[in-house]
Formats: structure tokens, C-alpha cells, sequence
């Protein structure tokens, strides 16, 4: 059942956005213009995932021997970091980036007239 959970303009790129729906608390994240809805609640140990920061993939650059230049920031795929113990999920797909078979909650959101709907 759809019910309404923000207004758009209270969800930002960046930021994840924590909100009850139906006695149940619910992160939603906006990234390259889609909206993604998570549980809040890590399935490491069940901490407050979505009030953790987001940040962008981080990925190494190698010299031609294997020794390390430097750090590059991905900003195609953001994360969402668990505020807890450091657990990082892509909020594309809500998957924990350390063991991709592991992964967040999720609730189909719907965007109309400026209101955003998750699938309880
Ligand atoms: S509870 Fe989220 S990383 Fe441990």
C-alpha cells in the first residue's frame, strides 16, 4: 500500500532524508535524480543506517608497478555509511559494498505532485 512519506523539496542530493511511515522509520535518498527508500536499520547490527553520512566510492589509482598513487572519488555511485561501525551500502541498490549478497531494507517510491510515496 502506497502512503506518503516527504515532499520532495525535504529530500536533497547528499543527504538522506529520515521520516516514520506506518510506525516505520525510513530513509530516502536522492541520487542522480531517483528517489530510493531504505528501513532504517543496519542488518549488521542493527544500527540507524540512514542518519549515517553519504559519500562517494572510493577507488585507488596504481602506478604501473602496483605502488599506490592515489585516492579517486566516484561520485556515480554514493554511498550510504552506517553511522555505528562504518558499514558502506550503495544507495543505488542498497547492497553493502563489502558483501554485495547483504543488503538494506527497501521500499518502491513514487513521486507525484511533489510528493513522494513508499510501498509499505
Ligand atoms: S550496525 Fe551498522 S555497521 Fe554495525
Amino acid at each position: 500500500m502506497q502512503k506518503f512519506a516527504l515532499d520532495t523539496k525535504d529530500v536533497a542530493e547528499g543527504k538522506t532524508s529520515v521520516v516514520e511511515v506506518s510506525g516505520i522509520e525510513i530513509g530516502i535518498a536522492l541520487h542522480q535524480g531517483k528517489y530510493y527508500a531504505y528501513r532504517n536499520i543496519c542488518p549488521h547490527q542493527g544500527g540507524p543506517v540512514c542518519e549515517g553520512m553519504q559519500m562517494p566510492r572510493v577507488t585507488g589509482e596504481f602506478t604501473d608497478s602496483g605502488a599506490f598513487e592515489r585516492h579517486n572519488f566516484d561520485t556515480s555511485e554514493m554511498h550510504l555509511v552506517c553511522p555505528w561501525h562504518g558499514w558502506e551500502f550503495d544507495i543505488a541498490t542498497g547492497e553493502a559494498v563489502g558483501d554485495r549478497s547483504i543488503r538494506l531494507e527497501s521500499y518502491a517510491v513514487s513521486e507525484r505532485d511533489g510528493k513522494l510515496y513508499v510501498d509499505i
